[in-house]
């Protein structure tokens, strides 16, 4: 074993030790790594690899990678890698909040979760962390699911939501930052119809059932009358978004964060825009279609 693991301080994920990354990862190695990431959810890896080369390296190991569909997101050099910064100004919404303008704040949500098949996972490779703000949190929807009462299970077993794309908070119907918008509204992204997945996922790999609830897109769910719809989507991400089932990581620069997209949704805090944050990021690709356009 090139590598043994201990839990995260948390009820979810695991954090890597003795791996290194300075060329390519053997076959084994790789399989077990692929087989910890479905079993624990979250990964955390410090200090593996310092270059752009190990984090694709690095992600190669749980599918193939899918790049951003905007080219402009793409690093230069490394189209395969997304380049999350306000280096050269913001790229993203900034939101001010008690008078600090922040920028990189994203409430929870599942990556993709307004398309048919959301991506398999993806990883974050801190470059420079700022001296504040700038947190990830990730919470085990799986574990969420496990832990709803027999007549919550059998309610939400055969019902879907309905899913948009937004990237402004403003949009956002459930669980609203709020917030004043300092940037104006973005209009480059492709246009994503709407999409209905079943509240209640099976995992493709695992076969775990997992809370569908991510609450950047949510809108409704299908069939049922809008105040009960409402009320029930607010009550599933309230037990959702419960501390225990979370974990925030407070970055250090070359830690690595992988998660499983389909068991976990993610948030990032945000920071001050004085700020300046590098982060680059890979998707593993998805290869299960969850959901239908409506
Ligand atoms: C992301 O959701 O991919 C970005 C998270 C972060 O910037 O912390």
């Amino acid at each position: 074993m090139a590598f043994t693991h201990r839990p995260l301080n948390a009820g979810i994920g695991a954090e890597v030790l003795g791996l290194r990354i300075d060329g390519p990862i053997a076959e084994k190695t790789a399989q077990d790594l692929k087989t910890l990431w479905l079993d624990v959810g979250i990964v955390l890896f410090r200090g593996v690899g310092t270059s752009p080369e190990a984090l694709i390296e690095l992600s190669k190991c749980f599918g193939e990678l899918e790049q951003h569909p905007l080219e402009k997101f793409r690093m230069p050099g490394y189209p395969d890698l997304i380049l999350l910064t306000n280096q050269n100004g913001p790229v993203g919404p900034v939101y001010e909040y008690d008078g600090v303008s922040t920028y990189g704040r994203i409430p929870w949500h599942t990556d993709l979760a307004f398309t048919t098949t959301p991506n398999a996972g993806a990883l974050l490779r801190m470059v420079q962390k700022t001296a504040t703000g700038g947190q990830t949190g990730w919470v085990d929807t799986a574990a969420a699911y496990d832990d709803l009462g027999p007549e919550t299970k059998y309610r939400i077993q055969h019902l879907e939501a309905c899913y948009h794309f937004t990237t402004d908070l403003a949009d956002m119907r459930f669980n609203n930052p709020g917030g004043k918008r300092v940037v104006t509204r973005r209009t480059d992204y492709p246009s994503y119809p709407p999409v209905a997945h079943p509240l209640v996922w099976t995992h493709p790999d695992t076969g775990r059932k997992i809370l569908n609830v991510s609450t950047l897109n949510i809108q409704s769910i299908l069939g049922l009358p809008g105040v009960e719809s409402d009320a029930l989507i607010q009550q599933l991400i309230d037990h959702t978004l419960q501390p225990k089932y979370q974990y925030i990581h407070n970055w250090e620069n070359n830690d690595i964060m992988l998660w499983d997209n389909r068991r976990t949704m993610h948030s990032a805090s945000g920071h001050p825009m004085d700020q300046i944050r590098i982060v680059q990021r890979s998707t593993i690709r998805g290869s299960v279609s969850m959901g239908r356009i409506i």
